[in-house]
């Protein structure tokens, strides 16, 4: 399969991806955390339903625990949470299985609300929040039992590179779990590179990975026991949620921008809210677990 890749340098101009990264976040994450998570969710992912989910809140504490349970999460176990945002997943984790979470994030933003809300919830002995690129975290080799990485690693420029250095801090025997968006098409049509394209602009992502290509890489890099599942499922009900509220929404957006009280960032990444939609119903995507051992 081929990758598929947006031609990102339409898009960033003379900024480097982290940077267009950086501004993405620093604009938005007010959004994530008053329009979609909550004070007790504290979560930027979609959110896993099954047919006992009652809500929104619920759908993303289950995947903080679906994560967890996938990798077998024990007291003391040493875990890295790469692309943590504000620290929703890892305090999770902290309180509910008593393990020692670091997460990073390169947005300096992030990593003070998630050492705030780590105090607030009495767990800062238990978490660490360090700002540092997942894909050269200048942490030492095989230091934790346990990785995860829940929607981030869609911002990594080269996913091979993140899944070599995820492989690296891994002890043997480690496991690691991501939680993404991948590419399954061939070939897109002019309109899935459309919203492909109004996806990776508004969310600043690179490019999805290539669902096919990410599992070879987990392979060649060395991980074993390498489970993936294709798991639209579970997150369609968030994703058509998603989609409702920032088509209801846009239209304000591009006013609101017009009279600067709103900045293109976030009508963009409300284009971006649309389209993630599209590319999961129009199956060019589909949301993916992988989970294997080093
Ligand atoms: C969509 S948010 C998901 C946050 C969190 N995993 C959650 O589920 O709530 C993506 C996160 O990845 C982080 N990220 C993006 N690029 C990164 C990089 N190169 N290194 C570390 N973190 C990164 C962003 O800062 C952001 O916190």
């Amino acid at each position: 399969m081929v990758a598929v890749f947006v031609d990102w340098e339409n898009f960033v101009m003379n900024e480097d991806v982290n940077t267009k990264i950086e501004k993405y976040y620093d604009e938005s994450t007010f959004f994530y955390r008053y329009l979609w998570g909550n004070k007790k969710n504290l979560a930027m992912h979609f959110g896993f339903w099954d047919k006992d989910t009652k809500n929104l809140n619920d759908a993303l504490i289950n995947e903080n625990k679906y994560v967890a349970d996938a990798l077998d999460i024990k007291k003391g176990d040493k875990v890295l949470d790469a692309g943590c945002g504000v620290g929703g997943s890892a305090i999770w984790i902290a309180e509910n299985y008593g393990a020692n979470v670091i997460g990073i994030t390169i947005i300096k933003n992030h990593i003070t609300l998630a050492k705030k809300y780590a105090k607030e919830r009495k767990v800062s002995d238990l978490t660490r929040f360090e700002l540092r690129d997942f894909c050269d975290t200048g942490l030492p080799s095989e230091s934790f039992d346990k990785i995860y990485s829940i929607e981030s690693a869609c911002h990594a420029i080269d996913k091979r590179v993140f899944l070599k250095e995820m492989f690296r801090l891994l002890k043997k025997g480690g496991k690691l779990v991501v939680c993404d968006g991948f590419i399954i098409k061939d070939h897109l049509s002019e309109i899935d590179k459309k919203q492909y394209e109004d996806l990776c602009v508004g969310w600043a992502l690179p490019s999805l990975a290539s669902y096919s290509k990410f599992r070879a890489d987990l392979s060649e890099i060395g991980f074993r026991d390498i489970q993936s599942q294709k798991a639209t499922e579970k997150v369609i009900k968030s994703s058509k949620e998603m989609y409702k509220s920032s088509k209801y929404i846009h239209p304000l957006m591009v006013i609101f921008a017009k009279l600067q009280l709103t900045s293109k960032t976030n009508v963009l990444a409300e284009l971006a809210c649309q389209a993630q939609y599209h590319i999961f119903k129009d199956k060019t995507a589909v949301y993916g677990i992988f989970t294997s051992k080093k």
